[in-house]
């Protein structure tokens, strides 16, 4: 049977982004118009986001099927991402998504942010299957989750209180050196000693699998406060690769910990902070080291983008999983979990 093809919304923060992806996980075009109006905030402006969302997502839609040389008529369904992100924004492009759901008689898809960013590993390595644990990082959430199939999952373990992105963020920020902070903290703490300040790590009993960032948080401003600015300057690698370290450690330790304990031979890591080289190769040797198989998405596939909306879409599709055109951006009853 040929593949069908999904055409994907992804706009839960400040990058507007549409794709299409057949059902074999083929990336036909994926194109993400970035908002750097916000930059000069030093954050994100929700409503700000909002606004650029709205000017940006008919023409970059447009670009899309030009560029893949594709007609509306050649679309199976209409895929974008929900819950959790900028609820002004979830809802720039889900009612955009069930606009054209609407007028072309199209099943609607709508995906969890957060479930998407696991698909990404699917497009560079669809031959994956489950069972799996996937790890996600991203700027809100760190969440551990147990694939028994692609449409069966449960959260096994989620930070109680703050993120590991948001805990490069505000490293960064601390540190005066601008935002989004965990790129700038990789590349800084590749030229520094980790455990140059041994900072704590949360939740370190064995049979814990939450994790929790803001004792960290704390520990960074305190020590940070102490200290003078020009030396500081003069450690700043050390500082970034041993804060680095702190986050890394944990997530580590409990992802592979939990897939030894149930037999797992495959760990998926997804969301921004999957880009993070440190995090990538310890990951990587200590599931390893039990016999465990690492995926994580090439760097361009970690950032938001449609292409892995269109990805989670695709067992949805193949299992008639759809959403009625009343869905509202926070459909899953409030929670903030996957
Ligand atoms: O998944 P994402 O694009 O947005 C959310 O859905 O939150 O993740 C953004 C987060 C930010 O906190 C950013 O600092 C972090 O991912 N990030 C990184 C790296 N690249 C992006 N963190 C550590 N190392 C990186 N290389
Ligand atoms: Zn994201």
């Amino acid at each position: 049977m040929n593949p069908e093809l999904i055409l994907a919304f992804e706009s839960s923060c400040d990058d507007t982004a549409v794709a299409i992806v057949d059902t074999d996980y083929k990336v036909l075009v994926n194109l993400v118009s970035s908002q750097p109006q916000h930059l000069e905030f030093g954050g994100i402006l929700p409503e700000l986001a909002s606004r650029l969302h709205m000017s940006n997502i008919m023409l970059l839609t447009e670009a899309a099927l030009t560029q893949a040389n594709v007609s509306l008529e050649q679309i199976s369904a209409v895929a974008v991402s929900i819950n959790p992100g900028l609820i002004g924004s979830l809802i720039v492009g889900l009612s955009f998504a069930k606009g054209l759901a609407f007028g072309r008689q199209l099943p609607l898809i709508t995906v969890n942010h957060l479930l998407s960013h696991i698909f990404a590993n699917l497009i560079d390595h669809p031959e994956l299957e489950a069972p799996f644990l996937a790890l996600v990082v991203s700027g809100g959430h760190t969440e551990l989750v147990h694939f028994k199939t692609f449409i069966d999952f449960e959260v096994v373990g989620k930070t109680l209180d703050d993120a590991a992105g948001e805990t490069f963020d505000k490293t960064a920020k601390l540190l005066g050196l601008g935002f989004p902070g965990g790129p700038i903290i990789d590349k800084l703490a590749r030229g520094g000693d980790p455990e140059f300040h041994i900072f704590p790590r949360g939740l370190k009993q064995h049979d814990n699998f939450n994790f929790s960032y803001s004792g960290l948080k704390t520990s960074v401003l305190t020590y940070l406060s102490a200290l003078q600015p020009d030396y500081i300057q003069s450690n700043l690698p050390s500082i970034a690769a041993s804060v680095q370290a702190a986050i890394i450690e944990p997530l580590v330790k409990k992802t592979v910990r939990w897939a030894a304990q149930h037999q797992l031979g495959s760990i998926l890591l997804a969301g921004g902070v999957a880009a993070n080289s440190a995090l990538r190769s310890a990951l990587e040797s200590a599931a390893a080291a039990k016999g465990i198989k690492c995926f994580y998405p090439s760097l361009q596939l970690c950032m938001d983008n449609a292409a892995m909306v269109g990805a989670a879409a695709i067992p949805k599709l193949k299992a008639g999983l759809f959403s009625e055109l009343d869905v509202n951006a926070f459909s899953l009853k409030g929670t903030k979990t996957i």
